[in-house]
């Protein structure tokens, strides 16, 4: 699976953040088993420069390169902390300024944190419709943990990795009949060539 890009995104505003570590987590063990390179953008770092466009025509530099690297993306890792019952407002700003066509069936893995259970099913009521507004293929594992799920600001909940787990076997799996689907488009197309 060469020349594949996958990116986390935590969208969380402060450090250190669960959140971030929760998606490092997701990331760590997609390399640890395809040995495919990870990024991670922080909006703790981005959304400053994100919200100096309240629109797209007006990203310039390191944000536009940013929003640009996660349209292209071919797997996605979101995270958010929840606030006030749904994702941040830095994640919704970032996804207000992608292009949607960048993301039809890109496959993403959904992740949350939050100080409650309460609040353990925004992955499905808050993250699931936006990333469907943008046609994208949202796996159906998804990661919620709280406080106690953490040491030290490192997953230590041996229930979360597992799903964390189960999340990171969804998306290689997809990733790799996206990889066949797209080889064998390319055959088809050299044959039709001559
Ligand atoms: C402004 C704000 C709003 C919050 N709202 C909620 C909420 O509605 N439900 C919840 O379970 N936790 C809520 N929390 C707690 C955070 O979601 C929780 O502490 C999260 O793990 C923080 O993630 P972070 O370490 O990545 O920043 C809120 C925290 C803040 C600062």
């Amino acid at each position: 699976m060469a020349g594949i890009s996958i990116i986390g995104v935590s969208g969380s505003v402060t450090r250190p953040s669960r959140t971030t570590a929760l998606v490092q987590a997701v990331l760590d063990r997609i390399e640890a088993r395809s040995g495919i390179a990870t990024r991670l953008i922080e909006l703790v770092d981005s959304a400053p420069r994100l919200f100096g466009a309240l629109t797209r025509d007006k990203l310039v530099g390191d944000a536009r390169a940013l929003v640009q690297a996660i349209e292209q993306a071919d797997l996605l890792v979101i995270g958010t902390p929840v606030y006030r019952a749904s994702y941040t407002g830095a994640l919704k700003h970032l996804f207000d300024l992608v292009h949607h066509a960048g993301f039809a069936s890109k496959p993403i893995i959904l992740t949350a944190t939050g100080g409650s259970h309460l609040h353990g099913l925004v992955t499905e009521h808050q993250l699931r419709p936006l990333f469907g507004f943008l046609n994208a293929l949202t796996l159906p594992t998804t990661v919620y943990a709280v406080e106690t799920d953490f040491l030290d600001y490192r997953v230590s909940s041996s229930k979360i990795l597992d799903r964390v787990e189960r999340a990171v076997t969804e998306a290689l799996t997809q990733l790799g009949r996206q990889g066949a689907e797209s080889a064998e488009q390319e055959d088809r197309r050299a044959l039709a060539a001559g």
